[in-house]
C-alpha cells in the first residue's frame, strides 16, 4: 500500500497526543512498525509510577504522599520490548513484565493525581528525551509535542467522542475477561480528560502546529494512510 523505500534515511520523531482511549497508541504502533521506528508509551510511563505507589501504599482514597512518591522514582527503571509472539510492545518495571497489571481499572483511577505531580513529570520527560535522541520514533501522550519534543516534526492530536473512546476501552477490557461495567468506564474517561486537561504541570492541549486526526468514524486502516501520508509530505519534503 506504502512505498517507503525511498524515504529511508530522514528519521524524523513523530509526537502523538490526545485524551485517553482515543486511538493514539493503536496509530503509533501502525506507524512505528511501517517505518521501523521505536515506540515509546508514555501513558505506560505514568502507569508504571503509579503501580508502584499502590504496591507501596502510598496513595490513599486516590490521595498520593507526593513526598513518598518523589523520593521513590529514582528507584523505578522502565523499559519496553517488543513481544514478537503477541504482537505488541510489554512493559517493565525494574526487569519485571507488567503490563497487564499497568491496565488495571485500579491504576487507571489513580493515574491522574499521580501524573500532575511535577517532579514525577520532569523525571519522566527526562527519559522520554533520551529515548528521542537518535530520531526514528513514535512516542504517544499528553504534552509530547508541547514540552517533550516541541520541535518534532510531525505533531498529531487525536481525539475522538467520549462516549466512542468508552465504548473501546470497555471492549478491550471485555476481551480480556475483566468484568466493569460501560458507566463505570466513562465516567472514568471523563474524570480523566477533566483532569489532564485541567491540571497545572503540562496539561492535555493542542500544540499550535499539530494536525487534528479525529477517528471517531475512521477505521483503523483509514487512519493509518492519514498518518502515512503526513510522514511522507515531510519526508519527501
Ligand atoms: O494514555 P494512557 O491512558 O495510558 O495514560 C495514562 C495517564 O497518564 C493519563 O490519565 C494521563 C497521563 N499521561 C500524562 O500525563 N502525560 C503523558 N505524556 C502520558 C500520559
Amino acid at each position: 500500500m506504502f512505498e517507503f523505500s525511498a524515504m529511508t534515511d530522514k528519521k524524523i520523531i513523530i509526537a502523538i497526543d490526545g485524551h485517553s482511549s482515543c486511538g493514539k497508541s493503536t496509530v503509533a504502533k501502525q506507524l512505528a512498525q511501517q517505518l521501523g521506528y521505536i515506540y515509546i508509551d508514555t501513558g505506560a510511563m505514568y502507569r508504571v509510577v503509579t503501580l508502584v505507589a499502590l504496591r507501596n501504599g502510598w496513595i490513599v482514597d486516590k490521595v498520593p504522599d507526593v513526598k513518598k512518591v518523589v523520593a521513590g522514582i529514582k528507584d523505578i527503571r522502565i523499559s519496553f520490548r517488543w513481544d514478537e509472539k503477541l504482537g505488541k510492545n510489554t512493559t517493565f518495571l525494574n526487569g519485571e513484565n507488567v503490563e497487564e497489571e499497568i491496565r488495571r481499572l485500579e491504576v487507571s483511577e489513580n493515574v491522574s493525581p499521580i501524573s500532575t505531580i511535577a517532579e514525577v513529570r520532569k523525571e519522566m520527560v527526562k527519559q522520554q528525551r533520551e529515548n528521542g535522541k537518535n530520531k526514528g520514533i513514535v512516542m504517544d501522550g499528553r504534552d509530547i509535542g508541547t514540552v517533550v519534543f516541541p520541535d518534532a516534526e510531525l505533531k498529531i492530536f487525536m481525539t475522538a467522542s467520549p462516549e466512542i473512546r468508552a465504548q473501546r476501552r470497555f471492549d478491550e477490557l471485555k476481551a480480556k475477561g475483566i468484568e466493569v461495567s460501560f458507566e463505570e468506564i466513562l465516567a472514568n474517561v471523563e474524570r480523566r480528560d477533566k483532569i489532564d486537561s485541567s491540571r497545572a504541570a503540562s496539561p492535555l492541549k493542542q500544540a499550535n502546529d499539530a494536525l487534528i486526526l479525529d477517528n471517531s468514524n475512521l477505521t483503523r486502516e483509514e487512519q493509518l494512510e492519514w498518518a502515512m501520508n503526513k510522514v511522507k509530505e515531510i519526508i519527501e519534503g
